[in-house]
Order: structure tokens, then C-alpha cells, then sequence
């Protein structure tokens, strides 16, 4: 089968495609005919040996994906040959991750694709999705509370936006220009200019400071100002800074809800509601991996891009 490759730590020009193994579902695992993978930038980390210098390459990179189960291991309940499914891999593993022709996940982090989705579409929810959900659910705020969001335009934070509002909660978004009606549109109920004074511009709107706030744009301590004494904030990253007043720092890792199959469940509903939105910026087939990758560093990518294997 035919998989991307990252054969060793460099820029976007180290990717390659290349043939691997057949993986085979083994207890409690289904294997999935990928049709779509997306492109995050994690994946970029991964490439660059940013994120993982114990874990040295080869390996195939990408934690989320749709397709069609093939194969189905013994004491698999929910899931059979032919279904449409969508499913987060978590690529730290022998076998790697989601960009390849066959990928072998657990049960648990798959589940068929939301009504109305296209595969390249349901690719685009699992990871980002869950990993909007682990943000929320690490902030526990309740319905009414007020959340902040930074880097409201991209793909985890437009998640953070949507869930939150599915939620109960009130909404304030950071957004460029070009950005604010996209935000708005997502559920925001209040748009503020993004930038290094973005916990100003939260205070303006809400003086008292917001209850919890996720950070996708990894603004990390410069947000703190936004946040009210003993308030929250939801880290993607590894947290640069200390705290202060109370705040707590609460860091997110998706991997510890990559077999929550009840969250990505409820993604999919949400998603076949039409309150949470797959959003796709640009198709590549896996030979220009590579181009995708330049175009997610370039920044300004809204959606994701989604490597498609014929
Ligand atoms: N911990 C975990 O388990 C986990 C899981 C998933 C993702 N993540 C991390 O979460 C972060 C967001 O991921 P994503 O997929 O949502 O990325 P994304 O789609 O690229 O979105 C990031 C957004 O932040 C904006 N941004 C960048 N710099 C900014 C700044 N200084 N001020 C305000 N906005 C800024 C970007 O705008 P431009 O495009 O204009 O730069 C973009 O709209 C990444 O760092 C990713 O690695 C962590």
C-alpha cells in the first residue's frame, strides 16, 4: 500500500510516498480504506523533529482520516465491511499514522461519518473536534460562563466556538479583518482584533475578565491579562510562562481522548445538525504532500487541507 513518508527530520522536500506492509486488524481494531487524511500542524512538528526527537522517523504522518472499513478484528461490536467512517490515529506508534491507503485503528476512535458529509469533509472533524471538545471539557465552565477563544479562525478554534456555543456559553473571538464575519458566523458573540493586545481588547468587552479562555493561536502568557482572577486556560501547546492571580493552566492533549469514541460520537451528531462545520480549504493527492505542507506554514490556510488517496 501506498503511504506518506517522512524517511527523516527536514523541511516539507524530506516527504515522500512510498510502498508499506499491509497493515491487518488485529482484536478490537477495524482497518479503513482511507479516502481522505488531513493535513495539521502537528504534522509539520513531526516532520521537523520539533515535537519528537525520541521518536525518529521513518515514519507516515497524520492523526485524522475518513474512508471505508475493509477489515474487521475479532470482538469488533459497532462497525462492519463497507461502512463509511471518519476516526483520529495517533501516529506515535509502529505503524504510523493516517496518511496511508490502509490504517488500522481501535474501535473506540472510529465512528461512521456525519449524514450529508463527504468523506474529505469528515476527515477534517475528528482530531481538531476532539481536541475542541478536551478543551472545554478541561475548562468545565458552566452554561452562561464567558470563554475567550485566540486564533478563532482556525480549525480548533472554530470548533472551540461552535461547541461552546452548543454549550450555553458566551463567546468572544479573536479575529484579523478579513476574519470577522467567518468567526461571527461560526457563533461568536463577540469579534475583537487578534494581535499581541488581544487580552486588552477581551477586557473592553468583558471588564471583569472571562471565566476560561482556549488558546489555539498559542499566544501562551500575553492571554492571562484576558482571564479573570481564578479563572482558566485551555493550552495546545506546551505553556511558555507562569501564571498568575489564580489562573489555572490547564494543557490539553487530544491523544487522551483518541478512544472517547462517546465525544467523537457526538461530533458526528452535531456535525449531521449542522452546529458543527467540517470546514476544507484544498485537496492534495499524496504525492504533493509536500505542497501542502509550504501552504500550512505559509499561514492564512482557512480549512483544512486534505490529502486525497484515489
Ligand atoms: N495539544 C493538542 O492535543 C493539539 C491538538 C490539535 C492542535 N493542537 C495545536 O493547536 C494549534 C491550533 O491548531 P489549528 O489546527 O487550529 O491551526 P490553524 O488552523 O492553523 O489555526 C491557527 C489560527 O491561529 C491564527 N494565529 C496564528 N498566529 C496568531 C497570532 N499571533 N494571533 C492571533 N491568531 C494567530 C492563525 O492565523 P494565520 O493562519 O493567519 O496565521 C490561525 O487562524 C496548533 O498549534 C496545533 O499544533 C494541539
Amino acid at each position: 500500500m501506498k503511504a506518506v513518508i517522512i524517511p527523516q527530520f527536514g523541511g516539507p522536500e524530506v516527504l515522500t510516498v512510498a510502498e508499506r506492509p499491509e497493515p491487518s486488524a488485529g482484536p478490537g481494531e477495524v482497518r479503513v480504506r482511507v479516502h481522505a487524511a488531513t493535513v495539521n500542524p502537528t504534522d509539520l512538528s513531526l516532520r521537523s523533529g520539533r515535537r519528537t526527537p525520541d521518536y525518529p522517523p521513518p515514519y507516515i504522518p497524520g492523526m485524522e482520516l475518513a474512508g471505508v472499513v475493509d477489515q474487521v478484528g475479532p470482538g469488533v461490536q459497532t462497525l462492519r465491511v463497507g461502512d463509511e467512517v471518519m476516526a483520529i490515529v495517533v501516529p506515535m506508534r509502529p505503524q504510523g499514522g493516517a496518511q496511508a491507503e490502509l490504517v488500522v485503528v481501535p474501535e473506540a476512535s472510529a465512528v461512521p461519518i456525519p449524514r450529508g458529509r463527504s468523506l474529505v469533509e469528515a476527515a477534517t472533524l475528528p482530531m481538531n473536534g476532539l481536541t475542541a471538545r478536551r478543551a472545554l471539557d478541561l475548562l468545565a465552565l458552566a452554561p452562561g460562563s464567558t470563554l475567550a477563544v485566540t486564533g478563532a479562525a482556525g480549525a480548533v478554534g472554530g470548533y472551540v466556538i461552535q461547541l461552546a456555543k452548543v454549550a450555553g456559553l458566551k463567546v468572544v473571538a479573536d479575529a484579523a479583518p478579513a476574519d470577522e464575519s467567518l468567526v461571527r458566523e461560526l457563533g461568536a458573540d463577540w469579534v475583537v482584533p487578534r494581535g499581541s493586545q488581544v487580552a486588552t481588547e477581551i477586557r473592553r468587552v468583558i471588564p471583569q475578565g472571562v471565566d476560561g479562555l482556549v488558546d489555539a493561536a498559542v499566544l501562551g502568557a500575553k492571554v492571562l491579562g484576558a482571564v479573570r482572577d481564578g479563572g482558566a486556560v485551555a493550552a495546545v501547546r506546551q505553556w511558555e510562562g507562569g501564571t498568575e492571580r489564580g489562573i489555572v493552566i490547564h494543557h490539553v492533549m487530544v491523544t487522551e481522548y483518541a478512544q472517547n469514541r462517546a465525544a467523537l460520537e457526538e461530533l458526528r451528531q452535531l456535525a449531521e445538525q449542522g452546529r458543527l462545520t467540517p470546514r476544507v480549504a484544498q485537496t492534495f493527492p499524496p504525492e504533493a504532500a509536500q505542497e501542502a505542507h509550504r501552504r500550512l506554514a505559509a499561514g492564512g490556510v482557512r480549512g483544512r487541507l486534505v490529502i486525497v488517496f484515489s
